[in-house]
């Protein structure tokens, strides 16, 4: 083992200021990312905490332009059935969001979380099963802030069919679809989420989340 690092006060201003920075990038740059770079983000996700060290996440890189326009397509007519859904008051405010950077990310990246996988040997999944997907949650933020942390910025994608996805990219039929990501550089950067700032909804202090008993 090594020598465990010293997380000082001013390395905890930095990753207060990383979390706050963080955001949910719809709007990129064209130019690509570097060689290894996803590569090198998923290795840093797969360090995320996972349900008796299951490792459930599966990634899937998506460079095939057909797959990705089915992609794009399943993103378009979902985003047009919950554009009808809205009542009158907020569709026009929705049909102005802009909630995918499909066409511009240079990077797209499924995740998906298998639910029963060897590895783990089944430890705590017996009556929260779900806990698989769960586990690729915590690598989809730890990848978000690895991104975000060398300027990267990420998105994330669900406004999809799940069962379309999976075909799409022909993936194992028991893998459960978790998001779909999009990396790039950001066109811009905030420390304000965007739909705070379109007038979507804007986030509550913790208290506001915070139960007592
Ligand atoms: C599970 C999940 C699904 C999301 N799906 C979408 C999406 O389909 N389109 C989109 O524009 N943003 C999506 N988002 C991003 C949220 O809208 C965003 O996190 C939220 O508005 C707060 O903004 P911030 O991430 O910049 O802090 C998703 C976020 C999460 C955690």
């Amino acid at each position: 083992m090594n020598a465990p690092p010293e997380f000082d006060a001013p390395f905890r201003a930095r990753l207060r200021e990383l979390l706050v920075w963080r955001r949910d990038v719809r709007r990129f740059r064209a130019e690509p990312l570097p060689a290894g770079t996803i590569e090198r983000l998923i290795e840093l996700a797969c360090l995320a905490p996972s349900v008796g060290l299951s490792q459930p996440w599966r990634f899937v890189i998506v460079e095939d332009a057909a797959r990705r326009a089915a992609i794009r397509r399943n993103f378009e007519s979902c985003n047009a059935a919950a554009l009808a859904a809205q009542d009158e008051t907020r569709a026009g405010l929705y049909a102005r969001l802009k909630l995918a950077g499909l066409d511009e990310a240079p990077i797209h990246l499924a995740v998906f979380a298998e639910r029963d996988p060897a590895q783990g040997h089944g430890l705590g999944r017996l009556t929260m099963p779900e806990t698989a997907e769960y586990s690729a949650v915590t690598a989809v933020h730890t990848l978000w802030m690895a991104a975000r942390a060398e300027g990267i910025g990420m998105g994330w994608v669900s406004i999809l069919d799940p069962k379309l996805v999976a075909e799409a990219l022909g993936v194992p039929a028991k893998w459960r679809f978790v998001g779909y990501l999009c990396l790039g550089l950001p066109e811009n950067q905030d420390d304000t989420p965007a739909l705070e700032r379109a007038g979507w909804e804007c986030r509550r202090p913790a208290e506001a989340h915070i139960l007592r008993r």
